[in-house]
């Protein structure tokens, strides 16, 4: 069953590619951070002429592409806004490849840290905060002048409830259909994740990111280990 199930993600795959409706190839590239040795799947995502682009990573846990994860580490790399040289605007990864009921996830720079948000919408409009349970722990940051950058842990966040609308992303299938959405204009309230104002991305789009064997790893646990680190809000400031 497992064969034939990459035998099926490589004909999708490969459709994938032929249909040109995606950005990206599905194949990732596999990034070791230098500060944890973390090995990631990852994908470059376009920018245009106001935003310059992303990359998303993951790793899951070492029994994934057996039986579905609801967990993963990510990585996240967002340059910064054309013309620019300090980190702003915003990046989102779309985890069900969807913006409309699919859990959002959402970081930003603000000043010397990085903020994230797990948000949930219905509509083509502004994501509410996601009532389900899932929770994000950073492993580390760097805000500087290219952009900004995070690894991270992502609990529950491979599946996804809000408003009777339930969805999940399998990693046993060996493929995933993910969303990406980059922003020049910067976010109000920055300071207090849950009470931001944003307004519509500058750049968005799906893909389909194929997972290769380095996408579970057997350092998974170890690793986790590492996310021990919130940036507090601070939502009395504003
Ligand atoms: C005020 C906030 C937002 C507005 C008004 C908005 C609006 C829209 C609209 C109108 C589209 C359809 C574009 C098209 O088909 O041409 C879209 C697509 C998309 N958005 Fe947003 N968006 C917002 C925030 C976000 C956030 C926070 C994320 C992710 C964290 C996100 C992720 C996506 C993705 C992945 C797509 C492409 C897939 C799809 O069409 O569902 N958006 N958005």
């Amino acid at each position: 069953m497992a064969i034939l199930n990459r035998a099926f993600a490589t004909v999708v795959a490969a459709g994938t590619l032929l249909s040109g409706c995606h950005s990206q190839a599905p194949e990732p590239t596999i990034y070791t951070d230098p500060s944890t040795d973390i090995t990631f799947n990852t994908w470059n995502l376009p920018g245009n002429l106001k935003v310059g682009g992303l990359t998303f990573g993951m790793v899951l846990p070492s029994t994934a592409l057996k039986e579905d994860a609801t967990e993963f580490i990510g990585y996240l790399n967002c340059a910064a806004v054309k013309g620019s040289t300090t980190a702003d605007g915003w990046c989102g990864i779309a985890l069900g490849g969807s913006m409309i009921d699919s859990l959002l996830f959402l970081a930003y720079p603000d000043k010397d840290v990085v903020r994230t948000s797990l948000r949930f919408t219905s509509g083509y409009s502004m994501p509410g905060v996601y009532s389900g349970n899932a929770t994000v722990k950073q492993i580390g940051s760097i805000v500087n002048a290219t952009g900004f950058s995070l690894t991270f842990h992502c609990q529950d966040c491979l599946h996804w409830s809000q408003s009777g609308a339930n969805g999940s992303a399998s990693t046993k299938r060996g493929l995933l259909d993910l969303g990406y959405a980059q922003s020049a204009k910067e976010l109000s309230n920055p300071s207090c994740s849950h009470g931001l104002g944003l307004v519509r991305h500058d750049t968005q789009g799906t893909w389909t990111a194929m997972l290769d064997e380095h996408a579970a790893n057997g350092s998974y646990d170890k690793w986790r280990a590492l996310a021990n680190n919130t940036a507090p809000d601070l939502c009395d400031a504003t």
